[in-house]
């Protein structure tokens, strides 16, 4: 299991972002909103781009945004593993898969937990991942909602039943309790549990016992 590092809840993002590269985190995870889809934490992209000219990690892009192609471009040119945006976008999202792509960077699609999971099955072989929102997205430091572990069972088996390597992300109160309940899971993306504390290494130390990593 893979852990992806938010920054969100950071107060100073320049220094939480140079703290959380110092880690062994696999990836760092960029949450981006702009007002137009949820409510949340905005960031110019412009700074963003500034503080990861500077970082090694790749980073683990989620736009929570009405048009993500005005941001596929723009993340392109950083040091980015993956995209992933909301499914609730609802148009153009074939061409945004596409786009992702075009740029060889992995693409995902984000579910929130309202969301109907059918709604993934017509993109299933147009994507790398899933992220299964297990919070209402917009704020770190919300708690983990239990039915996400159904969601994730459902989507796994509508994964395997179209034959299809596609990974499951989790996001969203992830902590060393919860990430004991999480099944058929390949990254965990964690936020203030990771950056409430002094030392950022230690929680993701704890993760991975948790999650029986270490
Ligand atoms: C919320 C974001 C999450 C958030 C997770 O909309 O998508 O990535 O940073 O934060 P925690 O781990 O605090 O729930
Ligand atoms: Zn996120």
């Amino acid at each position: 299991m893979k852990i992806a590092a938010s920054f969100l809840s950071c107060k100073n993002i320049e220094k939480g972002i140079q703290k959380l590269s110092a880690t062994d985190a696999d990836f760092i995870h960029v949450d981006l909103m702009d007002g137009t889809l949820y409510k949340g934490r905005k960031f110019s992209v412009r700074k963003l781009k500034k503080i990861f000219k500077h970082t090694r990690k790749r980073l683990d892009v989620h736009l929570m945004v009405k048009k993500p192609k005005k941001y596929i471009r723009k993340f392109s040119m950083l040091n980015t593993e993956s995209i992933t945006f909301q499914i609730e976008t609802e148009k153009n999202i074939e061409k945004n898969l596409e786009l992702i792509h075009s740029f060889g960077i992995k693409c995902g699609l984000a579910i929130s937990p309202d969301t109907e999971i059918s709604r993934l099955r017509p993109y299933l072989d147009k994507i790398d991942m899933i992220l299964v929102m297990s919070i209402v997205p917009g704020f770190g430091g919300q708690a983990f909602k239990e039915e996400s572990i159904s969601r994730i069972e459902m989507i796994h088996k509508m994964i395997q039943e179209a034959n299809l390597d596609v990974k499951i992300s989790v996001d969203g109160g992830i902590n060393d309790e919860t990430i004991k309940k999480l099944k058929y899971v390949d990254q965990v993306v964690a936020g203030s549990y990771i950056t409430n504390q002094k030392n950022f290494q230690e929680p993701i130390d704890c993760l991975r016992k948790s999650a029986g990593l270490r």
